[in-house]
């Protein structure tokens, strides 16, 4: 009987999480979820995936198309069938239903309306369930998700632009291009596979962004400004509401007349990265991008909301001793301290290159 280890089902695992990757940076709140169905030989009979939260579960999916020919059959999918009425019904009935009998698994849901009370449900009734098939990938996959459901804040990524000498400006402030086009392109599907994109006051100042995946993500990502001082331009690109919702997080203790015309409020009861974390979290967002300069940046990442580092190294020498670099002071005074990053990919877009890093898993 082929278990998790068996190459059997790797194949097909595989492609069920290529099937959820289809929906990378829209089912937030919700996983991404891919699933197939195989027929009693074992053929290929139905495909499908969780294109947004609201729409039809994965599972329900595949196991419609299949139809009748899921009797007796074999359902691979990403992570652990739904046992609970959310806003579609319980995935675990819908495969009960379906006669299937054989349910493949990459991953146990975290979620703790689940968390393994699916698998529970399904072996209870008879099913037999295999679990862990290329759960590692699984689990990298839907990294944000299960970031976000046990922990309460959203996966964070904190992306800056540099010189090969680690400068992000000259000394005179001039920043604009450090990277190539090729890399800004990626910056924004970068964007399309998050939930929102956040700045600091310091940055909508100086650069005046428009923070979108250029019509990649529909709807764009929302664009967030965390500010102490309301002290933000009346015209920013930013307030331009109709390509993009922007959101201003400040405090209670600023004159809100000060407060521009376009973006939404919100306000936090502490001006922090961990606060505006926590509270994108209860807006549905499972995963954030920074995009900040180095005051917030470090901030975020003193905060633990930093999990994750994008860095286009591009091949130029700024100079200056007095130019800004990615960070401000993190506090350490000895290398044994420092933050250890893991080195997940590095790829070379045009003359730049990118280096992606794990930061921190808690
Ligand atoms: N190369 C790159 O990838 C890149 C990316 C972004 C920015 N930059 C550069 O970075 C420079 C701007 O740097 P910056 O550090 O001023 O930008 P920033 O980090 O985006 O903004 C700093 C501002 O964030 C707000 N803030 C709110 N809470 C904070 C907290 N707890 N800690 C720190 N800040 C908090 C404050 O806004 P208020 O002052 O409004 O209260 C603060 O002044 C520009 O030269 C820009 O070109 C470069
Ligand atoms: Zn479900």
């Amino acid at each position: 009987m082929p278990d998790a280890t068996s190459d059997v089902w790797t194949p097909w695992m595989r492609r069920a999480l290529q099937l959820a990757g289809l929906a990378e940076g829209r089912t937030s709140p919700n996983p991404m979820v891919g699933a197939l169905v195989l027929d009693h030989a074992g053929k290929l009979v139905g495909e499908g995936f969780h294109a947004k939260s609201g729409d039809p579960h994965a599972e329900v999916k595949a196991l419609s198309q299949a139809g009748s020919k899921a009797v007796g059959g074999t359902l691979v999918v990403s992570l652990e069938p739904c046992c609970h009425q959310g806003r579609t019904p319980p995935c675990t009935e819908a495969i009960l239903a379906s006669g299937i009998a054989k349910v493949v698994i990459a991953l146990q849901d975290p979620d703790p309306r689940v968390r393994g009370e699916g698998i529970t449900r399904l072996r209870d009734a008879g099913l037999e369930v295999v679990l862990g098939v290329l759960e590692k990938e699984a689990a990298y996959q839907n990294r944000a998700f299960i970031f976000r459901v046990c922990h309460g804040r959203p996966w964070g990524i904190l992306k800056w632009a540099m010189s090969l000498d680690g400068r992000i400006a000259l000394p005179n402030g001039a920043s604009k291009w450090i990277s190539s086009s090729g890399a800004r392109e990626w910056v924004h599907q970068l964007r399309a596979q998050c939930d929102a994109v956040i700045v600091g006051g310091g940055t909508v100042r100086s650069d005046n962004p428009l923070l979108t995946s250029r019509g990649i993500s529909d709807p764009e990502p929302l664009r967030v400004v965390l500010t102490k001082s309301l002290d933000l331009p009346d015209d920013a690109r930013l307030w331009d509401t109709s390509l993009a919702n922007t959101l201003v997080a400040h405090g209670w203790d600023v004159d809100q007349s000060k407060f521009p015309a376009g973006p939404d409020r919100l306000v936090l009861d502490s001006v922090s990265p961990l606060a505006l974390s926590q509270a994108l979290s209860k807006k549905n967002c499972n995963c954030v991008l920074w995009e900040c300069g180095p005051a917030l940046a470090t901030a975020a990442i003193k905060q633990k909301c930093i999990q994750e580092i994008s860095v286009v190294v591009a091949p130029k020498l700024l100079g200056g001793v007095s130019a800004q670099t990615p960070l401000s002071n993190l506090g350490f005074s000895s290398i044994e301290d420092v933050l250890m990053l893991q080195n997940e990919s590095f790829q070379k877009l045009g003359p730049d290159w990118v280096f992606n890093m794990i930061s921190s898993l808690d």
